[in-house]
Parts: structure tokens; sequence; C-alpha cells
């Protein structure tokens, strides 16, 4: 969004207070910011005491800029704060999952009392293969009941999970294993999209050929037929796990016990390993999961529909709601075109009545209409979340009106891997929403906009995103590297957590996100890296150089669009592109995965370059999303950007 656009918004912006009733029975009230406001250590002592601990803590924080310890020397684990204590509570026959596959007509329910049973069983199954307390685990499975069981196994046994999306590629998943030096690997043979089944064990098997200290990859039968097998290496998932005791004796680890690493893209090509612990991790998920919902674990049914193999799975499918004793739908499919009212049937179905999705899905949904909600009944709906990238008025007006009939609270809620929970939020009973705007930090949650030097701007002002105070669930570091650490985070103002998100104060003081200040790009609201994508284009032998930009699009919020100039034989006949550029996309994939392909590749014989041989991105961002160029005084050879510029406007996008 422009800024002039976003200055016309705030200008008329509508106001949606709480309704009467839900300003009554809401889990937050006003007071929960005033508590925080007066002691906030003391806040989250209470938040936590949500938890089950086998031993209290005797010291809530330890601050050592800018590393954070949080409820130092209490015990717990993690598993039975999201799975026995709700079984030992009476609520076994609670559902835990609802789950909708992407095969033919498959569904599961699986209730608290199933979900003990399977993990405990889990857990037999990878102690037997020797994973012990500290030993890292990398899945990459699809979504299915099977992911949450492996995930929470490692979680009970003190393993830290090392969850990869299944979309990445082969290199992708090599690269997070040999970082986080995980030894044993989860995965499945398949998984069905629509109803086809498509590999997926191949990539683990390519993957895995380059990490000599893998010893085994459990593989659970999905869609069934032919899998290469590695003897003595690979082992089928029901032979080690099905014929396993279905109880496990759980061990209490230590609040900053490593609970997991999640991989995300950050300036340069390395992804880092975000590392998070298990005590604030888990007093933060299941506190923001109760409040920023208004989770009320007897009646609701809750639908998060991310996918568990990035943060907001793993937070707001897994941890939060199993904390909380929620009763969740998990849907593996993703919305399509052949299918368009799927996800009304499914909200009806299950009267699901908490949805929180992504932007780019809500924009899909609206760009395929509203009339197709009409012979829904989606009443059940009380209140709907968005995540992942900004979201813009327009889609945020649709979904209050259409999805939630104009009566739901809608809460944006700003966070990110790193932050391992939503740091800023609306609360459905206390805030008055404006479309578009994630309103103000949580209780407990301090968070700025600041300038170039670090001073907080004014009301009306824009700036940088800062978090001035450590919190919770916050990340413990960067696996295995405290210097990047320190260096991404905590350098551009000293001991402030820098987020890289531009935001504004508006004249009332809520925050309004800008999107990224950095060169990460964020499509359909995954985090892609520039930097990332260019290595991989310039890691083909055809590409001399490569640059790449974000450029606006109206349905994924961001697009990819990369300037390649090629080299030998290519070079000589740039007009021979199509294959090319097709190659130039099955590589990125390859290289990172289907979600890092390009939309847009042009070719060019040379890349605009200031006089001292910096590529001009801005101008780049300027082309591919078709404006008129600014100054240009400083470029070396303006006759490039008018090749490029004619280029562009012959090309259509691809996919
Ligand atoms: C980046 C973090 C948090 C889970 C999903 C993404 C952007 C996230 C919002 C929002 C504006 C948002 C930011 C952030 N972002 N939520 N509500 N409004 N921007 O996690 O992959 O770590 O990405 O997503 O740019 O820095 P992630």
């Amino acid at each position: 969004m422009s800024e002039t656009a976003l200055d016309a918004l705030l200008h008329e912006t509508r106001r949606f207070p709480p309704p009467e009733t839900l300003a009554r029975d809401a889990n937050a009230q006003p007071a929960l910011y005033d508590e925080a406001a007066a002691d906030r250590i003391a806040f989250w002592e209470k938040q936590a005491d949500w938890l089950r601990w086998d031993r209290r803590w005797t010291t809530a924080l330890e601050w050592d800029p800018p590393f954070a310890k949080w409820f130092v020397g209490g015990r717990l684990n993690a598993c039975v704060n999201a799975v026995d204590r709700h079984v030992e509570a009476g609520f076994g026959d609670k559902v835990a999952y609802h789950w909708i596959g992407d095969g033919e007509n498959e569904t599961r329910t699986i209730t608290y009392a199933d979900l003990q049973r399977l993990v405990c069983q889990a857990a037999n199954g990878l102690a037997e293969l020797g994973v012990q307390a500290g030993d890292r685990v990398a899945i990459y499975m699809p979504m299915i009941p099977e992911t949450v069981v492996t995930i929470l196994a490692c979680a009970r046994l003190g393993a830290p999970h090392n969850v990869v999306f299944c979309g990445f590629s082969a290199d992708a998943l090599r690269g997070r294993i040999l970082d986080a030096d995980a030894r044993v690997v989860v995965t499945t043979d398949g998984q069905f999209r629509r109803g086809s089944p498509t590999p997926v064990k191949p990539a683990v098997d390519e993957a895995v050929d380059g990490c000599p200290d893998v010893r085994s990859v459990v593989v659970v039968r999905r869609t069934g037929g032919d899998v290469a097998w590695t003897d003595g290496r690979d082992v089928w998932w029901h032979d080690l796990v099905d014929g396993q005791p279905d109880s496990h004796d759980p061990e209490a680890f230590d609040a900053e016990q490593p609970l997991f690493m999640m991989y995300t893209s950050g300036t340069t090509a390395r992804p880092k390993g975000i590392l998070h612990t298990t005590g604030g991790y888990l007093t933060q998920v299941a506190f923001t999961h109760r409040m920023v919902f208004d989770l009320k674990p007897d009646t609701d049914v809750y639908w998060c529909a991310a996918d568990i193999g990035w943060i907001t799975g793993h937070s707001y499918i897994v941890y939060g709601p199993l904390c909380n004793g929620a009763t969740s739908v998990i849907y593996e499919g993703t919305p399509h075109p052949a299918d368009q009212d799927r996800w009304w049937k499914l909200i009806e179905h299950y009267k699901v009545s908490i949805l929180y999705t992504a932007p780019t899905t809500i924009r899909t949904l609206m760009k395929w209409g509203h009339e197709l909600l009409e012979p829904y009944d989606l009443t059940s709906l009380r209140v709907l979340g968005s995540v992942g990238e900004p979201i813009n008025p327009e889609a945020w007006m649709w979904y209050r009106t259409y999805v939630g009939g104009g009566r739901t609270p809608v809460v944006d809620t700003w966070w990110q891997t790193e932050t391992g929970a939503i740091m800023i939020s609306p609360l459905p009973g206390v805030t008055t929403t404006k479309p578009g705007a994630a309103m103000q930090p949580l209780p407990g949650i301090s968070a700025d906009v600041v300038d170039n030097d670090g001073e907080p701007v004014p009301a009306g002002g824009g700036g940088y995103l800062v978090l001035t105070e450590p919190w919770p669930s916050m990340l413990r570091g960067i696996w295995g590297d405290d210097e990047r650490y320190r260096e991404t985070y905590w350098s551009r103002f000293p001991d402030i957590y820098f987020a890289g998100d531009g935001a504004k104060r508006d004249e009332d003081g809520d925050l309004w996100l800008l999107g990224r200040v950095d060169d990460v790009m964020n499509v359909s609201g995954h985090r892609i890296s520039t930097t990332e994508v260019e290595h991989a284009l310039v890691g083909h032998p055809m590409v001399a150089e490569a640059a790449v930009v974000g450029a606006t699009d109206a349905t994924t919020g961001q697009a990819i669009v990369a300037f390649v100039t090629p080299r030998g034989s290519v070079a000589a006949d740039v007009s021979s592109g199509d294959e090319f550029v097709q190659a130039l996309r099955n590589h990125v994939a390859k290289e990172i995965g289907p979600i890092a392909k390009p939309r847009q590749i042009l070719v060019t014989p040379e890349l605009p370059k200031t006089r001292s041989g910096k590529i001009m991105r801005r101008l780049l961002k300027d082309i591919a999303e078709h404006r008129e160029l600014g100054d240009v005084t400083t470029l070396l050879d303006p006759s490039v950007t008018d090749a490029i510029r004619g280029r562009m406007s012959e090309s259509g996008s691809e996919d």
C-alpha cells in the first residue's frame, strides 16, 4: 500500500467497536492492559501459571541483552501441557482435531485420548531409534495427523524438532538437516493434492544423500505405491510405531530446553535456524491464543488454515490450541479454483467459530465472489483472524462483511517466526478496530515506531517497527550463530529488537504495518529473500548476473520479478528467451522450492547500475511495478533501462 493511499484511508477510517455481548463476555477485558503495564513481569508470571509445571521457576526473567532466559529454574514437559493434562482432567473424549484430507473423502477425528496414545507410541518408537533429549529431528511431511503426532513426540522426548515445509526442495531440505545436524528424518511416501498422489520421499532421499550423519528415515505410508528403499536406514512408521506401548513416562525439562528450530529467510542467501525454547514459548502462544481469538474451549471450533510447516502452524495449529484444550479443524488442502466453495462447506459442516488465515487467501476467496458464500450458514463464526502480511482495508472489509456477516471482530495479528507468538493485535472484546490496522501491542508487549536514529516517531509519523522489551516467546538465538543473531536483530538500534518492518503510528497512536523495509519479500504470506533467489539464479551456469525484486501483486501481496543477464550462447541471442526462462524458473524451484519461482523473469543484456557499479534495485522495482521512473541521474547508461522497459511490456507474467 502506498503512503498516500494509506493516508487517504486513515482520513476516512471506519471504526468497529466490539459487540456489546462480546465486550461483556470476552476473555480479555480492558483491565488486562493496566495489569500488564503495572508490572510486566508479574503479568507474564501469571500467564505462565496457566501451564502445568513440574517445578516452578525461581527467576521470571534473566535479561542479558540480547540473550533472554524466561522462567529460570522451572521444569515442564511441552507434550504433557498439550495433551496429557487434558486427558487427566477428564477431557480425553474431547475432539482435539477434526482432520479433513485432500485425498478422496478422507476425514479423521482425533480426541485428546487418541492423541495421547498416538504420541506415546511415536515417542517410544523414536526412543527406540536412539532419539534422546537434545537430539534434533527433521520433519518433512504434509498436513496429516502424524505430523502433529511427530512434533509432540519430539517435544515429549525433549528432542528439538526441525519441521521443513513440504514445498521446499531437496536442496533446501538438505541445508536445513545439515545446519541443524539432525540424525533422524520423519517423512511420508507421498502426499495427496486434490485426490492425486504426488511423491515426497524422493526429495528426502536426494537430500539425505548429502547428509552422512542421518541414520534413520522414518516413512509414514500415506499414498501407497512403490518407493525407493535404503535398507538399514529407512523404516516404515507402521513397523516402528504401531506395535509400541501406548503409554510413555514423560520427563520434565528445563524451561529453556530447546523446543524447536524453524528456518526462515533473511537478507542473506543462507536461511537462519530460529531457535525457540519451552516455557516462555508455551506461555505466550497459549495466552495469545486464548485472548486474541477469545477462545472458549468448551464451545469453540477453531480453524487455522496455515501449514504446519510454518511458524503459524507450530504456534496456532499445534501448541497454542492444544495447550488450551481447544477443538481444531485441520484441512490438508488449499483453496482451489475447481472447488471454490469448499471452505464455506467446511465452515458450515464443522460449525467453525474462529477462523485464522492470510490476506492472500482472503483476496483469492474475494476474487471468486461473495455469492459463493450465500448458500451456506456461516453464523457459527464469531472471530476472524488475519496473519502473514499487511491486510488491505478492502480485503479486511470483505472478510468482516461477507465471511463474518458484519458481526464478527477481525483481528489483524502481527508477528514473526522470530517472535514465536502474536505481538500486535486487536483484542476482540476490547479493541475498536480499524480496517487494515494491527492497532496495539498486546498486554505485556512493548513495541514502538522509531526513526533512523532510533527516536520514537510522534503520532502521525512513520518509521521502523521495534520491540523494546524482551517477551516470553522471543527467539533465543540463531542456531549455532550468536554473532549473526546479535548482528541481524539487535545492532540496527542497540539493545532493541529491529523487526525489519516499516510501520506507521496514526493520530490515535494505533499501529499500521507497512511491509518489510529490507530485502525480504512477502509472497502469499511466505517470506522469501531476494538475495536467496538471486543466489539461486546466478548459480545457473548460463546466468551472469541477476537482480530480484518484490513487485506489488493484487492477490499474493508481492510477486517475485527477476532481471537476469545471461552468459554464453544465450547472451548472443536474448530473444531465444522462453525456454531459457522456463529453465531458470525450474532451477529456482529445484534450489529453493516451487514457492520461490519468479512470476516473471526478464532477460536483459545489462542491468542498470550506478556509476559506482551498484545495481539500482529501486529502479528495477519501479519497472516491475510499471511506475514512472524517478531520478535516474546517477544511472550509468540510461539506455539500459529503456531496453528493459521495452522487454517488460512485451512479456506477460507466467503461471
Ligand atoms: C513477516 C514475518 C507470523 C506468522 C506468519 C509470517 C509480515 C506478518 C503481519 C501482519 C503485516 C505482517 C511481516 C513480518 N507480517 N504478519 N499482520 N501485518 N505484516 O511469519 O514468515 O516469519 O514473516 O511477515 O513483514 O516481518 P514470517
